[in-house]
């Protein structure tokens, strides 16, 4: 009887345990330290910077039950002013990515400013907000905050409304990416992730979203292409092979651009930017193509090396981008031991019509200099961010020494070999010739 009152204990306990773990876990989103960013107001222009930070603290629920203002101790050094709790139904707010490691001293970044909405003119928006009349809706505290989890695993950009006064923001839009720094190599397909989430319930979802993919790359940029869903249509694409998944935006906000095939021109920044009426946020992504050279070791194969001459060789590292490498040259010995050459005369670079490099470096090996032993294997090592590349040629040195016993006796044999060649071809070509004489007689 005692037995069966223990077990049901134990499971009470393991059952309150479990509910205890399940509402932890579900409540576990981070809190926030995030910088207020505000334009100065009334600001007298020369030196003083543009806006104002302060520190802020952001409470994250996903449903308004979790916002336990009064248990929460706030650190002294907050303005209570600057303490929000944030509503955010989808959890964008609670990935992993954005809680500080136990005693890590890098933080997550987190930057949060007034958000001011406005139609936009932009021909794929301009239809979400062609009524002309802004809803009731839109007074209110509004609110855009840009994080960067740790190791750039992540990036988000929402937008929150907050009653206005209230400190109570809940999160309206929301986009990220999972791939804020894209290496690929040239001609593979491309993937940069851009996904977002709306909020169902509010009154701005239900016109419809826009989504546009911009691309940046030092002061210049260009549309790669803007989709209007209002209308369900490609507004305009300016880039052969980038495509999004129609279905896939639609059904679960996935906006991810691929690109068909790398080029060298594709590095750069590209900004995939949702929009809503009155509202947008947008993430930012880096895209590297990043290819390692192909080399190759002129002449080919090296001439036979003597003492005392200088020999002159040439790699060609070509096909590589970035524009960043470094050439040098080894040899290694019959003993297997490598010897650095150093890097040789190395040339100016050159661009390819695919935007791809080549660059060259020449070696003048004097032969008198260096010991070279019985010769070995010369190589030119590339060092690229893409990777180490390496090319190798033998090098043989004659003169060296006499010719061993072993070498001897198979020039003896390879003698013979010719000579009973000789022999057997002669003897073949005069039989046939006798017998081809023969048969001439008897006709
Ligand atoms: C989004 O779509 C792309 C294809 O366009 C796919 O490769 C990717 O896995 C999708 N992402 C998610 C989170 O479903």
């Amino acid at each position: 009887m005692t037995d069966l009152s223990t077990i049901y204990k134990i499971c009470l306990v393991a059952i309150t345990c479990f509910l205890h773990a399940c509402s932890s876990s579900s409540s576990s989103c981070p809190e926030l330290e995030c910088w207020f960013v505000q334009e100065k107001v009334g600001r007298g222009g020369g030196l003083t910077p543009a806006t104002t930070q302060e520190k802020s603290l952001l409470y994250i629920g996903t449903d308004t039950n979790g916002r336990g203002a009064a248990s929460r101790q706030t650190p002294s050094d907050i303005h209570p002013d600057k303490v929000y709790f944030v509503t955010d139904p989808a959890a964008t707010l609670c990935h992993r990515s954005l809680s500080r490691p136990r005693g890590s001293v890098k933080k997550p970044q987190c930057e949060i400013s007034p958000f001011l909405h406005a139609p936009s003119s932009l021909r794929w928006v301009a239809p979400l907000t062609d009524s002309g009349l802004s809803p009731v809706y839109l007074q209110a505290d509004w609110f855009s905050a840009a994080l960067q989890g740790f190791n750039k695993q992540l990036v988000i950009s929402s937008v929150m409304r907050a009653p206005t006064a209230t400190k109570e923001p809940n999160v309206i839009l929301s986009v990220t990416s999972k791939t804020v720094s894209v290496q690929a190599r040239l001609g593979k397909p491309v993937l940069l992730d851009c996904g977002f989430w709306l909020d169902p319930s509010s009154p701005l979802s239900r016109s419809g979203f826009a989504v546009e993919w911009r691309y940046q790359f030092r002061g210049k940029g260009h549309l790669v292409l803007a989709y209007d869903g209002k209308t369900d249509r490609v507004a305009d694409s300016q880039e052969e092979g980038a495509a999004l998944d129609y279905e896939a935006l639609h059904k679960k906000g996935n906006a991810s651009l691929t690109l068909q095939e790398a080029r060298v021109r594709h590095s750069g920044m590209y900004i995939c930017t949702v929009y809503l009426p009155y509202l947008l946020a947008q993430v930012a992504l880096e895209l590297e193509i990043v290819e390692p050279p192909s080399l190759s070791i002129q002449p080919s194969p090296l001439p036979l090396a003597v003492p005392g001459q200088t020999l002159i060789v040439q790699c060609d590292a070509s096909g590589f981008a970035p524009l960043s490498l470094e050439l040098s040259w080894e040899f290694k010995g019959a003993d297997g031991k490598s010897r650095p050459l150093g890097a040789g005369s190395v040339t100016g670079h050159r661009q390819a019509l695919d935007g791809t490099y080549s660059q060259s470096t020449r070696l003048e090996l004097d032969t008198s200099k260096v010991d070279l032993g019985t010769g070995g294997e010369l190589t030119c090592v590339a060092v690229h961010p893409g990777g180490t590349r390496r090319a190798s040629t033998p090098l043989s040195v004659i003169g060296f020494s006499s010719p061993s016993v072993e070498d001897s006796m198979a020039m003896v044999g390879v003698a013979l070999v010719l000579y009973g060649l000789i022999k057997l071809v002669s003897w073949t070509c005069f039989s046939s010739d006798v017998a081809e004489k023969h048969e001439k007689k008897e006709n």
